[in-house]
């Protein structure tokens, strides 16, 4: 694969992929955690965006990593066991630009929360289906190139 992989995301946007230690940002400002338990994936339903794996913005004094972990807690329940840096990416918006690190997350186990903020809780898959672009309960974020390229990535290193 080339180094950086530019592709349009959903709604057009220019999509920029790397695998490269940190190409676009060493302290990027958003994280987007692709999350195992067991034998199933594990993603969060957002109420506004539907199911799409859990992340969001790096809160000030925040490294990237404690982000992630957060996140996954806040969104699922679940304790990161292990985080694996996989790549990061740079979405050129029509207003702004959104540089997000993606990891892997080996999932330990599920607390209940009280609240799982702007989402609905933890949803298990056994698979991504192979059609997510068309399904209108997935979020835009599982509907361009980075889902597939990340998943690609992690079976071969991790699943
Ligand atoms: P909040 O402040 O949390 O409401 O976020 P926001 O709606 O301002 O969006 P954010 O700053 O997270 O992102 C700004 C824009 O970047 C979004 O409207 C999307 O178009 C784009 N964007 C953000 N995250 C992703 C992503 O993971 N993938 C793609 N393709 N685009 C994204």
């Amino acid at each position: 694969m080339e180094v950086v992989n530019v592709f349009k995301d959903f709604y057009n946007n220019t999509v920029q992929l790397s695998f490269l230690d940190h190409p676009f940002s060493k302290s990027p400002k958003h994280v987007w955690v692709i999350c195992r338990y067991k034998d199933r994936w594990l993603l969060t339903d957002h109420k506004e965006r539907g199911i799409e794996f859990p992340g969001g913005k790096v809160e000030p004094g925040e490294t990237a990593e404690q982000a992630a972990v957060r996140e996954v807690m806040e969104e699922t329940g679940a304790t990161v066991n292990k985080l694996h840096y996989i790549g990061q990416y740079k979405v050129d918006g029509r207003y702004e630009t959104v540089i997000k690190n993606v990891y892997y997350a080996e999932i330990d186990e599920l607390i209940p929360q009280s609240t799982y903020y702007e989402t609905k809780g933890p949803v298990f898959l056994k698979n991504i289906p192979a059609n997510v672009k068309r399904k209108t309960d997935f979020s835009f974020i599982m509907k361009d190139t980075v889902l597939e390229s990340c998943l690609l990535r992690i079976k071969k290193s991790y699943v």
